[in-house]
């Protein structure tokens, strides 16, 4: 029996492109490098006066007018984030405030790039406990100012952006999501870090090494282990619902590298127009990737009603999950 039932997605992307031509004045770096290797061309960044709950809250409100749904109505707001405004109050918080969505519960959650799913998987199980709760899940990200610009091996990589979608009860027990497949394993999470500034390393502490403030990864060990565990997931998740691959219309993978992506649709043995790819156009935006992702392919007219939908996600931690849908 399906749950979680999307009414409507947005999203919101900071005004400010930084294209590959751009990385290479900063770094030694090229065009060719970042595009052979991760499939990007170009990424947005914020601009003065951007931030996270800004962009959250604009790609809310694009969400609420698609669903048709007005802020006073929804009972849950979930941000999935990493890099929220401030540790108090929340992402959830400033989006609930700036909506007025009085009557909504709101909370943020940490699970890098799987937080969109994350999330959306919460509140799958609330309005499977009642139908009628309509909730606003988040993702959203302004990775641009955790990122050590200095250090080429990540800040090609990273983009900011937000993305979201109102959900609420299946209309007919048919359409929604279907299953949620959620996993973390911790053995390995000194491979992807931002330790700054949290409590244990707080700012501007001189014993503290500068790259610590920002994103650090030891890339080919969390490229193998992502693909190993994003195939993983995602045939668990076909599995679960008798599925085989060729009934999935759309596989909505998280953008963190295109080699990555191609690798999980030659294991499906999907053709490439039915996995959707925006990573050129914005990098990985960690929680925020997928629901941009889902809000274009919307757009897009990539989804009729009763298509099937994967989504699989790989993060830091590392956490990953898949989702099936029927939209
Ligand atoms: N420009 C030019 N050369 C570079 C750059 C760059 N921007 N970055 C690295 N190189 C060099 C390296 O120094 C290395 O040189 P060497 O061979 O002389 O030592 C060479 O290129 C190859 O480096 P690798 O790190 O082996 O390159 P790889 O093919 O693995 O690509 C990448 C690196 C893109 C980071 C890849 O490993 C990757 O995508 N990893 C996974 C990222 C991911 O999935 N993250 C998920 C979650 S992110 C989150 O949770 C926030």
């Amino acid at each position: 029996k399906a749950g979680a039932f999307i009414l409507g997605t947005g999203r919101a992307l900071p005004s400010r492109v930084l294209t590959n031509r751009d990385l290479e004045k900063m770094v030694d770096t090229s065009d060719e490098w970042i595009t052979q290797r991760t499939g990007i061309k170009e990424r947005r960044i914020v601009a003065e006066g951007e931030s996270n709950s800004k962009l959250a809250i604009s790609a809310s409100r694009k969400a609420l007018e698609k669903a048709g749904v007005a802020p006073e109505e929804l009972d849950l707001i979930i941000v999935a984030t990493l890099t929220p405004d401030y540790p108090m109050p929340s992402v959830a918080i400033l989006v609930q405030e700036a909506l007025g969505a009085h009557r909504a519960g709101a909370f943020d959650l940490s699970a890098t790039c799987s937080g969109f799913l994350y999330a959306l998987s919460i509140a799958d199980k609330f309005v499977r406990e009642d139908p009628a709760r309509k909730i606003l899940v988040i993702g959203s990200e302004v990775l641009s100012n955790k990122t050590n610009w200095e250090d080429r091996t990540t800040c090609v990589l990273f983009g900011d952006g937000a993305g979201a979608a109102v959900v609420t009860g299946s209309p007919d027990g048919r359409r929604g999501v279907l299953s949620t497949h959620l996993h973390a394993d911790g053995c390995l999470w000194h491979l992807l870090t931002l330790k700054g500034c949290g409590s244990l390393y707080p700012p501007c502490d001189p014993r503290i090494p500068r790259e610590d403030y920002f994103i650090r990864m030891q890339g080919r060990e969390v490229f193998k282990n992502a693909v190993r565990a994003m195939e993983s997931v995602a045939f668990e998740a076909l599995r679960a619902n008798g599925l085989s691959p060729s009934d999935i219309a759309l596989l909505i993978p998280h953008q963190a590298n295109i080699r990555i992506i191609e690798y999980l649709r030659e294991r499906l043995e999907l053709p490439e127009e039915r996995v959707f790819v925006n990573i050129h156009k914005y990098g990985n935006t960690s929680a925020a990737s997928i629901p941009i992702a889902l809000d274009e392919a919307l757009e897009e007219g990539r989804l009729k009603e009763g298509d099937l939908v994967l989504m699989v996600s790989f993060g830091g931690g590392f956490t990953w999950a898949a989702v099936v849908l029927r939209w």
